[in-house]
This record gives structure tokens, sequence and C-alpha cells, in this order.
């Protein structure tokens, strides 16, 4: 039996009816850009996320990029995140002429070490950017109070947490912004790009939906130079019939990473720890083990899907050789980037097919 790191076509065969009447309606509509849904899809997510705002945009990386835009980070400013992260955290950073500040991460849950945080701010700091990696939010209290303390920006980068929880908080609603992605492979995914970002001040909220359409206000007259990050209505039209079945889909990744936790026990590999006061909406399930590359060889034969999330901490990316970061600065990251394996985690796996990826991995260990 083969089993794939993600099928979609497993989730369109449950709301697949309600996605095309949904489509047809806004291709009979002849309303292709923002419009209705997209301004229903907002209040629904703000609503979602606890939060007063949520403004749609082309893609998680947009979403971070205007929220950067809105703070008007720019060249001379440094932002502080963690380089074991997709690359479009740093990136947008970067593009804005900023320059990225790394700090390690803590080894259990992956997300950014908040203990050392404080020892990466310089006078040209101006936002911090945790990311909620693999669905479980990073530890927030410490940065936002070293944040308040330094009056720098907290900017979650929830890409991969939408509906994850800290402390009854959501994702998204405990930073200045939090940017969110719903590239197809996250919990909440559209057919092609889109994102959001919350907020919860009103000015931050107006001036990226400005910045999002050029900075322009009215049409034709610009206010500032912005881009252009609208979001189709199709992709909203899509999101509006997915949100109501998210929490269903949560939990039912919350069970499977139950179920492999209790089939992995005893062997000799980490499993994935969710802190006290965290839920996670497990968007992936990263197991680790110093023997990572050969057992993602071995499940790849048996026909199981995984992957390695993320190969090179962004420290080491070529395009950062001129930031001058060197191979260990960062041992915790550098460590994890050799070490972990993503296996199927999707709420429609079958009992089977998670009894399969399981076994191959006992057999593996020669249990
Ligand atoms: C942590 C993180 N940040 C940012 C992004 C960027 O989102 P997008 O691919 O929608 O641009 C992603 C996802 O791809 C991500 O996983």
């Amino acid at each position: 039996m083969s089993v794939p790191l993600l099928d979609l076509a497993a989730q369109y065969r449950e709301v697949g009816e309600e996605m095309e009447t949904a489509v047809l309606e806004v291709l009979r509509s002849g309303r292709y850009i923002k419009g209705e849904k997209m301004v229903a899809m907002e209040r629904a997510l703000a609503e979602y996320c606890g939060v007063e705002h949520a403004v749609a945009c082309a893609s998680g990386t947009d979403a971070l990029l205007l929220a950067l835009m809105a703070l008007d980070v720019g060249p001379g400013d440094e932002v502080i995140t963690t380089p074991y992260t997709f690359f479009a955290t740093a990136g947008s950073i970067s593009r804005l002429g900023a320059k990225p500040v790394f700090v390690d991460i803590e080894p259990a849950t992956y997300n950014i070490d908040p203990g050392q945080v404080a020892g990466a701010v310089t006078e040209r700091t101006r936002a911090i950017i945790p990311v909620h990696l693999y669905g479980q939010c990073a530890e927030m209290e410490p940065i936002l109070e070293l944040a308040a303390r330094k009056n720098l920006a907290v900017i979650e980068d929830a890409a991969q947490a939408v509906g994850a929880v800290s402390r009854e908080k959501k994702a998204g609603s405990m930073g200045v912004m939090g940017c969110f992605s719903f590239f197809p492979s996250k919990n909440l995914g559209a057919c092609g790009d889109g994102g959001f970002i919350t907020t919860g001040r009103d000015d931050l909220a107006e001036l990226l939906t400005v910045l999002r359409e050029h900075g322009a206000q009215p049409k034709y007259y610009h206010r500032l130079v912005g881009i252009n990050s609208r979001m189709d209505a199709l992709q909203a039209a899509v999101i509006l019939v997915k949100l109501p079945h998210l929490e269903r889909w949560h939990r039912g990744r919350r069970k499977n990473a139950a179920y492999y936790s209790r089939a992995l026990e005893g062997l000799p590999l980490a499993l994935p720890l969710v802190r006290e006061g965290n839920q996670s909406v497990f968007n992936q399930y990263v197991i680790r083990t110093p023997r990572r590359d050969e057992l993602k060889e071995y499940l790849t034969k048996k026909g199981i899907g995984t992957e390695i999330y993320y190969p090179v901490p962004l420290h080491l990316q070529q395009c950062y050789e001129r930031l001058g970061y060197r191979r260990g600065d960062f041992p915790e990251s550098e460590s994890a980037a050799l070490q972990t394996l993503a296996l199927p985690i999707y709420p429609q796996l079958s009992e089977e097919q998670l009894d399969e990826v399981a076994g191959a991995i006992r057999e593996f260990f020669g249990r």
C-alpha cells in the first residue's frame, strides 16, 4: 500500500461538490478579483483567529512582506527570526533591504529559542518574527515581554499554524500582526496561492489594504508605493467552503499524531513535543533520528511519502553568504536539518495507512 505525504484529492472527495458550486458561482459572476467572497472570507478569518481584522493578500510570502512594509521596515533595519523555517520568512526581510538576524531554535519544538532573542537585539532591531513551525506556536510570552520593553514589533509567521492555540490565544492574535498562507499543503489551503494578515489595529489594517493595491487610495492616486497582492475571488470562494471543516480536519491530524506517538513509542526516535498550554494543528508530524536519510530511503522504497523540512538552515543558504554566518553558528538548527523527517499526517489517512507507516518505521529499526 502506498501512502503519499499529502493527498489533496482525498480532501477534494470530501468537499469537492461544495467547492465546485462556489467556484462556478464566481465564474458566472464575472468578478474575479477581490469581491464579496473575499470580504466575507476576511470577516470569517478574523473571527476564527480571534482578531479585529484579517486582510487577504496573494500569498503567505506577501503577507510577511506587507506586514514589514506596514511597519516601514527597510535598509538599515534588522529583524530577528529563526534560521530553521521556510525561506520566505527571511526572504521577505531581505526583499525590503533590511537584514535578517538569526537566533537558534529550541531542539524539542524546533521553534525559536526565546531565551536567545535578547542577545540578538541591537539598536537597529525593529521587529521579531517568531515562526509557529509545523503547527505549534512558538513560546510567545517572553518574546512579547522583551519586545514591549525594547519597543519592537512582533510579527507572527503563522503560515503553518492557522487555528493553533497558545495559552488560549489563537496564532496570529498575539503579535502586532500575524501572517498566514493558503498554499495548498497548509491546513487551510486554497487551489493555488493566497494568504492573509491578521491585526488588532485599525490603522494597520487600513494601511495593509492600501499597500496590497500599489498604495493607491483612491484608485489611481498613490499615497504610498505598495505592491500588487490582491486575492482572487476564486481562491476566496474555496477558502470559504473549507473554513467550516477546518476544526474537524485539525482534530483528524491530532488523532493521527496521537496514533503515531503511541505506535512509535520506544523506538530510538524523537517524537513531536507539544508544550503545555499549546494546541498544535500538526501541519507536519516531524520525527527525528540521526539515521534520517537511511530511514527516508527505506520508506520511499515502501511507497511512503516523507519530506525534509528543511534540509539547509537559512544562515547556510548560498544567497545569505553575505550575512557572514558560518556552519556551527546555530547548532540546533543545523542538527535538526540533518535529522528531521515529516511523515504523512493529513486528516483523511486511514488506519491501515497509519499502520503501514508506523509498521515500516518499526521494521526499519528492527522492532
Ligand atoms: C513558515 C512559512 N512562512 C512563510 C510561508 C510562505 O507562504 P507562501 O508559500 O504562501 O508564500 C510558508 C509557506 O510556504 C511557510 O511555511
